[in-house]
């Protein structure tokens, strides 16, 4: 099946506008210091770009780079202010954690990973509650689609995540986590954020119309070289929790990871066992510690060629009619 997917170009175009509003909405929260601070950042930046730490992808890298460039410019001109503002862009982009925040001052500044948390489930249990408004849903969407595409397919390559047929319940704790700090998603936090989108209410009505779009099966898979091993995987440390076709569990939260693009799989189950995704499950990320890269790569091809029943496919050549005008 061949479908029409946003060109990379289209996702860099989703990056660049992300970074102007992010650089604004850091710009509200960067307190103005001393200039020998610039030096610092840059030298934090330098080293986030050479080492990746985060892992981002490859857009994210240069989508920091252009402002790293930027910054240097402005900042020999004499805008220090302006000049800090793009490498705090970096800084969020890349995932780079403040240095200044140490053991001491934790304490005294900012929330607590208990209290982002918190924050995060009274949004998730006040937007489930609430019944979605599909037309303010849609307005909303047409900033999502930037990234995630008209027809809420992500990219092939991975970078941004299917969102199509993902349970309401599952989206709406992903984006009530990521508005409230329980879990990063950079590039997207300035659309998401509630001063941009609105409250619990604005969640629920994206969430519903995100329900009303239809499953792409034409998404990124492995190399298929070793789906046996990955099918039996599955079915030993999986099924349990994200249901025998990978179909997940909305009363749980559990997400569909059926006809997933395979390198985002790839991406947030390393987090995920790693400990990059604070809001992961704990019990799968204890079921999952032990995996090494060619059961990770097997069980992942394996869901990746999952697919949803037949009625929640897309059909050959559909488009969101919603976006007609295109
Ligand atoms: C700038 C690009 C961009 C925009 C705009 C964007 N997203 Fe995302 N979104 C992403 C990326 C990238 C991820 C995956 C983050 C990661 O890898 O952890 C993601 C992840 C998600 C997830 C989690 C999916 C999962 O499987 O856990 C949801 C839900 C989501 N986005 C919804 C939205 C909604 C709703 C909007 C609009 C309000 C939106 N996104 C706007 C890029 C974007
Ligand atoms: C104990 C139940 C449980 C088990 C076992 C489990 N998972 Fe999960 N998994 C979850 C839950 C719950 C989440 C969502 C966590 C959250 O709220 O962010 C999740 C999230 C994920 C995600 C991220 C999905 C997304 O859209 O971002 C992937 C990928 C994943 N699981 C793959 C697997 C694979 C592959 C296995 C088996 C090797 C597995 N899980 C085993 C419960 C489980």
């Amino acid at each position: 099946m061949k479908r029409e997917q946003t060109t990379a170009s289209g996702w860099r175009r989703g990056v660049a506008i992300a970074g102007i509003t992010a650089a604004t909405l850091l710009g509200l929260l960067v307190a103005p210091s001393g200039a020998e601070e610039f030096s610092e950042l840059l030298a934090q930046v330098d080293e986030a770009l050479r080492t990746n730490p985060s892992r981002v992808p490859r857009e994210a890298l240069a989508s920091c780079e252009a402002r790293r460039r930027s910054a240097v410019a402005l900042y020999r001109s004499g805008h220090d202010a302006r000049a800090r503002r793009r490498l705090a862009f970096c800084t969020e982009v890349l995932h780079i954690p403040a240095r200044a925040a140490t053991a001491e001052d934790t304490s005294s500044s900012g929330p607590t990973a208990d209290e982002l948390q918190a924050r995060a489930t009274a949004e998730l249990e006040g937007a489930l509650r609430l019944t979605p408004d599909l037309t303010n849903g849609l307005r909303i969407y047409r900033e999502c689609a930037a990234c995630h595409t008209p027809e809420g397919w992500g990219l092939e390559n991975g970078s941004v995540p299917q969102i199509a047929g993902q349970h309401r319940t599952v989206v709406i704790k992903q984006l009530a986590d990521i508005r409230n700090g329980n879990r990063d998603a950079v590039l997207m936090l300035p659309y998401a954020a509630a001063e941009v989108i609105g409250g619990k209410q604005s969640v629920a009505d994206v969430a519903g119309y995100i329900d009303t779009l239809e499953i792409s099966t034409a998404t990124g898979k492995g190399d298929g070289r070793d789906l046996e091993l990955g099918k039996q995987l599955f079915r030993e440390n999986c099924a349990r929790c994200h249901g025998e076709s990978g179909e997940g569990n909305a009363e749980e939260f559990v997400p569909r990871i059926q006809s997933q693009h395979y390198n985002y799989l790839v991406r947030q189950f390393e987090w995920i066992r790693d400990g990059k995704r604070r809001n992961a499950n704990p019990e799968m990320a204890d079921q999952i510690h032990e995996f090494r890269d060619r059961e990770t790569h097997a069980v992942l091809d394996y869901v990746s060629r999952l697919e949803p029943p037949v009625d929640m496919q897309a059909p050959e050549g559909w488009k969101n009619p919603d976006f007609a005008n295109r």
